[in-house]
Formats: C-alpha cells, structure tokens, sequence
C-alpha cells in the first residue's frame, strides 16, 4: 500500500502544500506551514453499488418554509445579524481577546433563556466558576440556563444528543475544542477543523443555532484556519480598542442577511449596553472648535452614525521624509486624497508629517469619507478650526471632483437630528432637510478656497 502524502496547510490562509517550506507560497506569511493529517482513501468507482445514492434535484421555485428567526434579546445584535438567529445557523464570532465575546455571548444566552429557550453554554477556557461570577457580575444569575466546562466534543454531542436539542448553543471558544476523531492537540488546524465540523453537523441537522467563539490574530484574521469562514453560514467580528468603552459587532459574513449593519456596545462595570443612538458617541467632546477636525455623517448599513475626523499636522524643519500615520482609516485612501490635494488644490504636505485618526475607535469604511478628510486635513494645515455646525460627506476622485455618494438626505437628517446647521455635500444632494443649509460643492477646489477663505 502507498504510504499516505504529507501535506501541510497554512495555519494564515488555509493553502495547501505538498512539502514544507518556510514561507507560504499563497499568502507570504513565514512559518505558518503545519503538517495535516492525511486524507482518507476513497475509491474512484461511482456507481450505485459502491455505496453511492442517487441525489434529488429540485426546481428553484419550489415552496421552502420561510425563514424563522430568533431574537437574542439583544436589539443591536440582532441587527447586526440582520434580524436575529436562524436554527440550525452556525455562527462564528471572532475578536481579539478581552475585547467582550464571552460577555456578550453570556448576556445574549441568558436573555433568550430568561425568554423560556433552551440554551446550552459550554466554555472550553473558563471554570463554571469564573462563568458563574461573570454572571453574577452582569445580574444574570438567575437564568435557566445550561452551563458546562468541556472541551471534548464527543462528550459536548453525546450528552446534548440524549435530550431535545438546545434552541441555542455557544461554544467559547473554537480552539479549546478537541475532537477525537483526528490527531492533534486541540488549537491546530485539523483540530479546530474537525471539531468546528461534527459541531455544525449537529446543529444542522438538529436545527439548534450554533455560537463558535474565535480568537483573532493581531492582524485581524480569525486564529489560524481561514477554513472556519468556509464552513460556518455567518461571520461576525467583535470590535473596538480596548482603551475605549465602545464595542461594534460587524457582520462580515452571512449567508442569511445583509452583511452591512452594526451593532454598537458600551462596556460598562455591568456589562454591555446597548448603544442605541452611536452619533453622539463618536462625536468627541465638541465645545470649543478646533483646528483639523471635521464631522462625518457615515453610514453603516441604512444606519446614520456621526463621526469625528481629526487631522494633526506637523511641519517638518529637517529634510526627514515626513510620517504619515491613520487611525481608523484606510491609509492608501489618504495618501490618494494627499496626492489630490497637493495636484488639483496647490497645497503642499510634503513637508510635513500628517497624522488622521477616527474619534471613538471607530473604523470608517464608507467611501463617502473623503469630503470631511478633506476638510479636516485642510483646516489643520491652515490651522483654522472649521464651522462647529458643519458636516461634511461625499467621495473625492482623482480629478479633484466631488462625486455623489448614496443615501444623502439619510446623512442629513441625522446630522439635523444632533443641531447641525450646515452640510457640505456633492452637487446633486442638494435634498431639503428642515433645519439644514445644504451647500454643494463639485470640486476639491472650491471646498478648499471657502476653507481658505473662512474665518
Ligand atoms: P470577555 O467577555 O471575557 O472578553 P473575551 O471573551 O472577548 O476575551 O471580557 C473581558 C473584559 O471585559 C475584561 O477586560 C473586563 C471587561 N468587563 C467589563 O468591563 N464589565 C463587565 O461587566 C464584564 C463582565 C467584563
Ligand atoms: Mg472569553
């Protein structure tokens, strides 16, 4: 008999290799190369009588019972999940540790079972001790729910097999997980694979919905395999700097629901809260006008939430090539937006080194930023605090003209809602909103001469 292939797998991008080497030859990344069990046999034979059965195809129109969905109780993550939980769903959170899984994670299962549900949480990293005084913690002692320390996941199926499945499991987390049907110790690859496999087996074919915590990497990605964002049907992160009160739930996946809403918390010494209203949040506190800081009216989803945007800019004597650091932001957006400035507007960065950060530890996205980047970045290099009044929205192209971007009365009516007065927007979005002057600018030009020009 042949002697089984080796095979390594990147524990950063999934790859797989037939032979080690020291830099995965997919993603670049060094030393994340580990050896996978090997494949099992299969026969090439596809007939019937090698065990095969026929598959069922049906029409795309065929009736399908509408999708149930189940709240968590907590209104902002379900909408982050686009309405709620859907049985037989298996999602997988991820986030950098501390950051608040496990709490949000044990406020969500102790309202549903509060609500009658039957909830199941098992927790591979903490004693039923330390889950028990978060709990106590967070006021939520009483509720009926199921709590276990365990990390075998023959233990976890067999014993939840014995009784109605659970309308909702949580495992915390992943890579505690150990599945004795493959070597390995719990952690790797093969192992997080396989167990994140029976689990999901056993949620779709029992209908419960499934919880999978991960842990992040540094650089964002969900420790080791990728593989588990194939496999699960959604994919939230939970966000935020841990300096800062404020967490965000984003879906990045979801095969049940739009992947564009958040959900925003504050950690509180009682748990999380629901953010209900994030403009005021992120708008930092605005008394006095400063110089280099501009307001966003960001969409996330169809949700409008009002950032801050905070532009530093240092004047460099030596000939040192000048810094540029982003917090927040995308920060080949705001090298573009330098080029743009420094081509179209005549100003000159190239001196100096340029800090841009986000208030709240808040990440923007939307490419409707540029406009209010614009305006902070000119404001600070002029050293002229811009109306307190204003907000400021639309996408700037390498032309220097300012494009139309989505959904602009949305962006200024909430700017209305939290007493602004004023809105810079792109030539079309010029809607009436009560209480609003709404002043358009085309082009990158204009915007930085009324700058210029203000005082
Ligand atoms: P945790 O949910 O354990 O994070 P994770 O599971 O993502 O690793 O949250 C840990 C942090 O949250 C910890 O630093 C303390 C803080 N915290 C609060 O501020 N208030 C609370 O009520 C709780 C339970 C935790
Ligand atoms: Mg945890």
């Amino acid at each position: 008999m042949a002697k089984p292939k080796k095979r390594y797998v990147c524990t950063e991008c999934g790859s797989l290799s037939h032979r080690w080497q020291g830099q995965c030859p997919d993603c670049s990344q060094w030393n994340s190369l580990v050896e996978e069990a090997p494949d099992t046999k299969f026969t090439a034979k596809h007939d019937l009588s090698s065990g095969g059965r026929a598959i069922v195809f049906e029409a795309l129109d065929e009736p399908t019972k509408p999708l149930t969905r189940q709240s968590t109780g907590i209104a902002e993550f379900d909408r982050a999940l686009g309405g709620g939980l859907v049985p037989g769903g298996a999602i997988l959170m991820g986030g950098e540790p501390g950051i608040g899984k496990s709490t949000l994670l044990l406020q969500a299962a102790a309202k549903i079972a509060q609500k009658g549900g039957s909830v199941v949480y098992v927790s591979g990293e903490e004693a039923t001790g330390q889950v028990r005084m978060r709990a106590a913690r967070l006021g939520l002692s009483q509720a009926p729910l199921k709590l276990a320390a365990a990390t075998s996941v023959r233990d976890i199926l067999t014993t939840l097999g014995q009784d109605e499945p659970p309308e909702l499991l949580v495992v915390d987390s992943i890579q505690t997980m150990h599945s004795d049907m493959i070597e390995g110790a719990p952690g790797t690859v093969s192992q997080v694979r396989a167990s994140a496999f029976e689990l999901i087996r056993f949620a779709k074919e029992r209908g419960t919905a499934l919880v999978l915590v991960g842990h992040v990497t540094k650089d964002g990605n969900i420790a080791g395999p990728r593989v588990l964002e194939h496999m699960v049907d959604t994919v939230m992160s939970f966000e935020g700097e841990r300096s800062h009160q404020y967490r965000i739930l984003r879906c990045l996946k979801n095969r049940f629901g739009a992947v564009d809403e958040i959900g925003v918390f504050a950690m509180e010494g009682h748990g999380l809260d629901e953010v209900g209203n994030p403009s005021s949040l992120f708008l930092s506190g605005r008394d006095e006008p400063i110089a280099g800081a501009a307001v966003f009216p960001a969409l996330e989803g169809t949700r409008p939430v009002l950032v801050e945007i905070q532009a530093l800019i240092v004047r460099l004597q030596s000939g040192a090539t000048p810094r540029r650091a982003v917090v927040g932001w995308d920060s080949g957006r705001l090298a573009m937006l330098l080029a743009v400035l420094e081509s179209r507007c005549g100003l000159s960065f190239s001196t100096a080194e340029v800090y841009l950060n986000v208030a709240g530890g808040y990440r923007l996205t939307d490419p409707a930023a540029d406009v209010a980047v614009a305006a902070a970045l000119v404001s600070a290099l002029a050293d002229k605090p811009l109306p307190a009044d204003a907000v400021w929205f639309g996408e700037l192209a390498l032309s220097g003209e300012v494009r139309p971007v989505a959904h602009g009365s949305v962006r200024q009516k909430e700017a209305a809602k939290l007493g602004f007065k004023t809105a810079f927007g792109p030539g079309d979005g010029g809607q009436n909103v009560a209480g609003l002057r709404y002043t358009d600018v085309r082009a990158a030009a204009s915007l930085v001469d009324r700058i210029m020009a203000s005082a």
